[in-house]
């Protein structure tokens, strides 16, 4: 998969590229990625990319000549690519969104710095537009970094561990079991015995009975969207007949086998 970044600030990204599994993807092939400085399309002899806002207000605009024309170039000859503008005003990123994205072959990623860019760039040039929350922050760059690693860890063969990102919070709907490693007393807490007792079945139980009642504690808006398996009605019996927690209706009628 390749990541064309748009960007004024190149700078900032690649010590974080260079630090992250995303280097590792990179020299593994699995992802390239290809930083680009904005200033390069612009064409008076300043260099200029940003302007006052039409109508007055404080702060900058970015101009959308040298979006247009870095884009148009990144476009010619190959085909279309999605073009991805960073904003704080996009759909939010999350587990879906980065497991759609990765299924394309190369995005092009424009970071926005100062107000934003100018609209006619989101109207008539961007064709997805990406948040990663609701707060704003000064520029595109981080989000860039957070869409493609997201995006990264979901491409085989980029995490060490081939089921890393299967057994990972929301991939499967549910987040993920708690984790612990040695000491096994620490502090006088210790560790649960069913995790040191070598049996992997009942290990893989304990994670899964773990994952949905973490789930249903913290996120209980993610377990409406569930599709249930036998191992999973089974976990979720035992959580209701033992009272560990309530379970929202819906799930109470699945598992009771009222429907
Ligand atoms: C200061 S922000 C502009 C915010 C804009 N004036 C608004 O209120 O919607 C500058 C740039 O940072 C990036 N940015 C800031 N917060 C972001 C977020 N939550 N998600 C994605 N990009 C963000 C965008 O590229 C944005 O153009």
């Amino acid at each position: 998969m390749e990541f064309e970044i748009l960007t004024l600030f190149p700078e900032i990204i690649t010590p974080y590229i260079q630090a992250s599994i995303m280097q590792r993807a990179i020299i593994n092939k699995i992802i390239k990625i290809t930083l680009h400085n904005l200033r390069d399309w612009a064409v008076d002899k300043h260099h200029t990319t940003d302007d006052t806002p039409f109508g007055g207000g404080g702060g900058m605009v970015m101009k959308p000549e040298p979006i247009f024309s870095a884009v148009e170039d990144l476009q010619k000859e190959t085909d279309p690519s999605p073009i991805v503008l960073m904003t704080p005003q996009g759909r939010q990123l999350d587990h879906t969104a980065a497991l759609e994205l990765s299924n394309v072959k190369r995005m092009i990623i424009l970071c926005g710095r100062y107000e934003g860019v100018d609209e006619r760039v989101r109207k008539h040039l961007v064709t997805h537009e990406i948040s990663i929350g609701d707060y704003v922050l000064s520029g595109g760059e981080l989000p860039a970094l957070v869409l493609m690693e997201a995006i990264t860890r979901l491409l085989p063969g980029a995490l060490g561990d081939p089921n890393g990102a299967a057994d990972d919070s929301f991939a499967g709907g549910l987040l993920e079991y708690p984790h612990f490693t040695r000491p096994a007393v620490f502090r006088d807490w210790g560790v649960p015995d069913i995790l040191t007792s070598g049996n992997h079945k009942a290990v893989n139980r304990w994670r899964k009975k773990q994952a949905w009642l973490r789930t249903l504690a913290k996120r209980p808006d993610l377990v409406e969207v569930i599709q249930l398996n036998a191992v999973d009605i089974e976990v979720l019996k035992e959580i209701d007949q033992e009272g560990e927690m309530i379970l929202p209706e819906k799930i109470k009628i699945i598992i009771r086998g009222e429907r």
